[in-house]
């Protein structure tokens, strides 16, 4: 009898286990078919945190490294969009001469004045303490910038950190593609236009055949941005493209808006655990893209049907709280 009982519990505990199992992680990572725009909805809606029961930290520190003397709006922009979305809190690192500007334009930001060499330790040091780093808004092209840029995106291939990399890391990146090979998971976005995917294209082309994309490997996904916006998942069935929401007018600030949006949803897909399986970092990527490109053309639309072809960046960032509760019936 008591044998019989044992075998029970165990029968029970075992059958928990298998619908846990594929019940609960079936649905995302298993199935066949790519994910609609309908799923991709739902999906970003459950990432989203909720507001209760959380303390400070837990919905996010994102840092936007970039800013130099003529580019201060580009990551005032993106630090703005990742605070606006959510996280809790946003470091700004950028020049010396950059970051009074900046911490003049917003007391919310925490902002950095150590983007140079000199400074190297203390980024490194401060690095540790991010969830997610966007990394490029108007960082500045020199050779020395480049530099930079590239020895802190191998710092953050050390510490495993999760990437967002646009406009000035994406031309850092084409003088030496392989900093990137190898990235670990979680992994790194790159979010293109079309002239830098171009860019990137001719960078790596010589072994992909075209589909530059694939050319980091499973960690690396890519979202290139334009009239339509494309998403490139080594995941087939996580791939999607978007169009619609938007304008035809494109604000300066517009990408920097979306890469910091990006930099949020991107630490809260991670953290969401949409499945546990080797597919989950493809799985988070795609769905914080999704999230930040639906997000991003909704400002778009919204602050065009108010201002017209006479819409700035900043009228978009003002749109982000109603465009916000618009995608995500979530205020
Ligand atoms: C390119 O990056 C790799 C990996 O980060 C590094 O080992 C190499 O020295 C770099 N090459 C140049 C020319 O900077
Ligand atoms: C992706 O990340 C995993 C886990 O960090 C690592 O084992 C794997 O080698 C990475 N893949 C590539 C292609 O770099
Ligand atoms: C393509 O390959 C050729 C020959 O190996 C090399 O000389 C050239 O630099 C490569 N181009 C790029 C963009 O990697």
């Amino acid at each position: 009898m008591y044998c019989n009982g044992w075998i029970f519990t165990c029968f029970i505990c075992l059958s928990l286990q298998v619908y846990l199992t594929f019940g609960l992680l079936k649905d995302e990572c298993l199935e066949e078919g790519i994910l609609s725009n309908e799923k991709l909805i739902s999906l970003s809606k459950r990432i989203v945190p909720d507001l209760y029961g959380t303390s400070k930290g837990d919905s996010g520190k994102i840092a936007v490294i970039g800013g130099s003397l003529e580019y201060s709006g580009a990551p005032y922009f993106g630090a703005l969009a990742a605070l606006r979305v959510g996280a809790d809190l946003v470091y700004v690192i950028t020049t010396e001469k950059a970051a009074p500007v900046v911490k003049s334009y917003s007391p919310d930001l925490i902002v950095y004045p150590f983007l140079s060499r000199n400074y190297a330790t203390k980024i490194n040091e401060l690095l540790q303490k991010f969830d997610v780093i966007v990394i490029g808004p108007g960082a500045g092209r020199e050779d020395e910038q480049v530099k930079l840029l590239l020895d802190i995106i191998q710092t953050c291939k050390i510490l495993k950190k999760p990437l967002v990399l646009d406009a000035d890391a994406l031309f850092a990146v084409t003088k030496n593609i392989s900093v990137l090979s190898g990235y670990p998971a979680p992994g790194v976005i790159l979010t293109p236009n079309k002239r830098e995917s171009a860019k990137l294209n001719s960078a790596v082309n010589n072994n992909t055949d075209g589909h530059w994309h694939r050319y980091w490997g499973e960690n690396v996904s890519v979202l290139v941005k334009g009239q339509e916006d494309t998403c490139y998942s080594s995941v087939v069935k996580f791939r999607w493209a978007l169009v619609g929401g938007g304008s035809a007018r494109r604000a300066a600030g517009q990408g920097d808006i979306l890469a910091g949006a990006l930099g949020t949803f991107y630490n809260w897909a991670l953290k969401a655990n949409l499945c546990e399986n080797e597919q989950s970092t493809q799985l988070a990527q795609s769905v914080a893209m999704f999230a930040a490109s639906t997000l991003t053309r909704t400002c778009n639309l919204q602050a065009f049907k108010e201002n017209g072809r006479n819409m700035i960046g900043s009228d978009m960032l003002k749109k982000i709280p109603s465009a916000f509760s618009e995608v995500f019936n979530k205020t």
